[in-house]
């Protein structure tokens, strides 16, 4: 059975923070503009599937409206939180988890939170990452990547550049001992 296409879109600081070190993505209003959402809409409307960092659950349910209706979701977590939008709960190795949702019928997983997009990109489960870097230096925060235990080869697919300074690149993920994935990014 074929894995699921499993992809990163992303948002940074220039210098590669995800958030403040309390969490904060605050800043991300600095590239808000009237009718331009750095083609999210597309990409959310390709996956049918998304794994997030409990961490990363919390701020979407400080949303004013659920961000992931329609979607399968499951937050990965060593508690379990009450279920208020049909997402799931799991806790254990990416593997396990994309062997079940390949299982489910899972196409295309967005993969979101630093700590569960580390784990992946480890295991060799990040097929193409999309990172948009917000024109601003935070000086300290939560790093997109930690501890991935070697380096990790990226093809560049594509860069833009926004009126607002924004510069989304993205990158095909070469694993060493993985064939170019033909996957669209
Ligand atoms: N800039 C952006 O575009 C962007 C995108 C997404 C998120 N963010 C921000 O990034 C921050 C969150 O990132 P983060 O790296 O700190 O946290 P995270 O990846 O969202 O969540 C980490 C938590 O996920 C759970 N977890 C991770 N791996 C697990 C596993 N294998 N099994 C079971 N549970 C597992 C643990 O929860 P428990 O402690 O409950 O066990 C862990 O504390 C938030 O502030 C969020 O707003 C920013």
């Amino acid at each position: 059975m074929q894995r699921p296409q499993c992809s990163v879109y992303i948002a940074t600081s220039l210098d590669g923070f995800i958030a403040r070190p309390n969490g904060s993505i605050d800043w991300l209003s600095r590239v808000e503009r009237p009718g331009e959402d750095y083609g999210y809409h597309g990409f959310f409307d390709s996956i049918d599937t998304i794994v997030i960092g409990r961490k990363t659950y919390e701020t979407a349910l400080g949303f004013a409206s659920w961000p992931y209706a329609g979607k399968r979701c499951v937050v990965l977590t060593h508690s379990r939180p009450p279920s208020d939008h049909g997402q799931t709960f799991f806790s254990g190795p990416p593997n396990v988890l994309m062997q079940s949702l390949s299982e489910a019928g899972s196409r295309r997983v967005y993969v979101d939170g630093g700590s569960v997009i580390s784990q992946f990109l480890a295991s060799e489960l990040i097929d193409d990452v999309t990172v948009s870097i917000v024109p601003l230096l935070l000086g300290e925060g939560l790093r997109l990547t930690r501890d991935l235990g070697r380096d990790i080869g990226l093809e560049l697919v594509q860069t833009r550049a926004f009126e607002s300074g924004l510069v989304q690149l993205q990158y095909r993920v070469h694993p060493p001992g993985r064939a170019a994935a033909p996957a669209p990014v």
